[in-house]
């Protein structure tokens, strides 16, 4: 049962003894958010992480899997596909808002939550009783918000409420910041690709640290960065903060040590694996700025190239994968027909790319088959658009 005072706790020791048996030494429910579509994905990094994360289990909208809390921090860390972990801190039946909030009163928010957090409630209800998000909403902060007591700088939190069937579910959202955000680009152009996406094309494409990258239509370079990422051995969240950082049940010193440990790990390259090119020089120069702000990114080579006039063999004698954002709808321009824009980019890949392993973003299902190569499709959701990107390796 939590405590009803709205005062700090005098003793320390005692709050913190407290947030370690109920928060730190518990396993807990978590849930990672993934965009339709990334969910393979997500499954795998998430049963190649740890052995202490158990249960790995999809379900609409994400994977859930079982796990202690400093886990719940790595797989924010750590993991290129969610959107964002969510960390379930209770779930009961109400069909009315006494139960609703005699529920609400039992959690221990103070162990949960930090003193000064700037909360975010956002609920959603379907087939209950109690149907109004807002009063739910309403309800539910009536009662947190006099058990955080730190006045000053607020630490922005996100609560989610969902209803579903009468049946209640609370959860805190770890990350913050949506995950796609890896805190490495500075400026990006309109509506770029998200990078867990790019993250999940490379994984499905079979992109591994041992191989070259060709990133012909790189934009702001989002693939060519998330590939150096992969080849460095750095962690997705590595250069970013979360939500969960101001938690009491946090460890700073577990995980700027498990930080320290990761880069030690980090294996910074030379000579170049990733050869990024766009025909418009001031896209490019985008990612050439991101490059001369982080050393891991010196593997990368940017040059303004038309795709059409790339010649593999010239710039290296391995082969290995070739991704592709092409323009479509409204940025390929009004007097470019997709259909053949679409069949000339697979002449190209057929011609000059033999034996490559591909990752093309198209959106429509019949520009796959347009442009004749064996993809295999992963159909997602990107920028208020179903797309496909196509996986697959060119014969030869
Ligand atoms: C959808 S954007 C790519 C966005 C990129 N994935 C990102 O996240 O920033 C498509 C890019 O293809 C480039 N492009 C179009 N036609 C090209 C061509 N023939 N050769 C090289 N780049 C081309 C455009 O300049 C544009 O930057």
């Amino acid at each position: 049962m939590g405590s009803t005072d709205n005062q700090p706790p005098s003793a320390p020791s005692a709050f913190e003894k407290r947030v370690k048996r109920r928060i730190s030494a518990r396993v807990h429910d978590f849930f990672a958010v993934c965009p339709p579509g990334l969910k393979t994905t997500c499954m795998n990094e998430l049963a190649k992480l740890h052995p202490d994360i158990k249960e790995i289990q999809p379900l609409p909208g994400g994977v859930a899997f079982k796990a202690k809390l400093p886990m719940g921090c790595l797989a924010n860390l750590s993991l290129g596909s969610p959107s964002k972990i969510l960390m379930r801190i209770a779930a009961f039946k109400a069909e009315n808002f006494s139960a609703l909030e005699k529920n609400i009163k039992q959690i221990d928010w103070e162990l949960f939550l930090p003193g000064n957090a700037a909360l975010d409630i956002q609920a959603t209800a379907h087939k209950s009783r109690l149907y109004h998000s807002g009063a739910i909403e309403e309800r539910a902060r009536a009662i947190i918000e006099p058990r955080l007591f730190t006045p000053g700088k607020k630490s922005e939190q996100n609560l989610l409420i969902r209803a579903d069937n009468d049946q209640f579910e609370l959860s805190l959202d770890m990350s913050g910041d949506l995950l796609f955000k890896r805190g490495v680009k500075q400026k990006v152009m309109t509506a770029p690709l998200r990078e867990n996406l790019a993250f999940a094309i490379l994984k499905t494409a079979g992109f591994t640290r041992q191989d070259v990258l060709i990133d012909p239509m790189c934009g702001s370079g989002t693939f060519s960065i998330e590939a150096a990422m992969i080849q460095a051995n750095i962690p997705p969240g590595f250069f970013r903060s979360f939500a969960v950082e101001d938690w009491p049940g946090f460890r700073e010193k577990n995980f700027n040590h498990l930080k320290k440990q990761l880069r030690e790990n980090f294996t910074l390259g030379t000579g170049s694996k990733i050869f990024a090119s766009d025909i418009d020089a001031s896209v490019l120069s985008l990612l050439t700025d991101a490059i001369d702000q982080h050393d891991f990114l010196n593997t990368i080579q940017a040059r303004e190239t038309d795709f059409f006039d790339i010649q593999p063999a010239q710039l290296t004698r391995e082969k290995g994968v070739v991704v592709l954002n092409p323009p479509y709808g409204k940025r390929l321009g009004s007097n470019m027909d997709m259909t053949h824009f679409f069949s000339e980019i697979g002449k190209k890949l057929v011609a000059d790319f033999k034996g490559w392993r591909v990752g093309i973003i198209y959106p429509e299902k019949a520009l796959g088959k347009v442009m004749n190569l064996p993809l295999r499709p992963m159909p997602f959701f990107h920028g208020g658009l179903d797309l496909f990107a196509g996986i697959g390796k060119i014969r030869g």
